[in-house]
């Protein structure tokens, strides 16, 4: 997965993801929302946030920025807000959540919804999340990871060579992305049909792992690195 490869596969997307990821993935973006606890007042950053699907369950009053690499779906996100006359406590602008342009503890809240196994680098991303967000906030992942189960974990494999087309890992492997990211995660639950999806709710443990840099938190836990760059874990069964 590369950047080019991901704003092709979601320019594609763009018009129909409503239809194809609306309904279905809509139970674990109602479930992280209420699972946030929003405070009127609290800043939230949603990375990688589409066709801005979740942007009517947040409560008035929290200041909510959203932003995603693809300028199509993005533009979809503009058009929902406008339609539901969702007020001015909503930006959303066009940025790679891998090289955020935030100030340090900018958010008392970081969210990534289905976005996890897309981005190029996620330890970059858990990263980018840390620094922005305030020490001891939180981050919500909703996510699907690499199935335990034989058989649906050996379609997932079969079907990652054909990554970059579908636009996501779907071999993802969920221990590895906690080590080699370093979050620290304090609960998680199974979402969406089937329990297919995991939610996962990590506290910002910043002033533990002082300045992260990618793959950082798998440095200090002496985790080999690598595994979830871009391009080698569509070859992991
Ligand atoms: C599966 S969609 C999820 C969209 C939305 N969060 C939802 O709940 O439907 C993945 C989104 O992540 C975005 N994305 C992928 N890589 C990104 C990056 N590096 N920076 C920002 N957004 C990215 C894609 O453009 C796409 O809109």
């Amino acid at each position: 997965m590369d950047i080019e490869a991901i704003q092709k596969a979601y320019r594609r997307y763009a018009r129909r993801y409503d239809l194809y990821f609306g309904a279905l993935f809509q139970p674990g973006r109602k479930a992280v929302i209420e699972r946030m606890g929003c405070m009127p007042g609290e800043h939230i950053l949603e990375v990688g946030v589409g066709t801005g699907l979740s942007l009517p369950l947040y409560p008035s009053r929290v200041h909510v920025t959203g932003i995603d690499i693809s300028a199509e779906m993005l533009e979809r996100a503009r058009a929902r807000k406008e339609r539901a006359g969702l007020d001015g406590t909503i930006e959303l602008r066009v940025m790679d959540a891998e090289h955020l342009e935030f100030a340090d503890n900018s958010f008392d809240k970081v969210v990534a919804m289905y976005v996890a196994s897309v981005v190029p680098h996620p330890v970059r991303l858990v990263s980018e999340m840390r620094r922005v967000c305030k020490p001891g906030g939180e981050f919500f992942i909703v996510n699907h990871f690499h199935s335990a189960n034989l058989l649906v974990g050996g379609v997932e494999s079969m079907l990652a060579p054909l990554s970059r087309l579908l636009g996501f890992r779907p071999d993802f492997p969920l221990d590895r992305f906690v080590e080699e990211t370093g979050l620290e995660v304090v609960a998680s639950q199974p979402v969406n049909l089937f329990g297919y999806w995991t939610l996962l709710r990590a506290r910002n443990n910043k002033e533990a792992l002082p300045r992260i840099g990618a793959g950082e938190g798998a440095r200090l836990r002496g985790v080999p690195l690598g595994g979830l760059e871009a391009g080698k874990v569509a070859s992991k069964g």
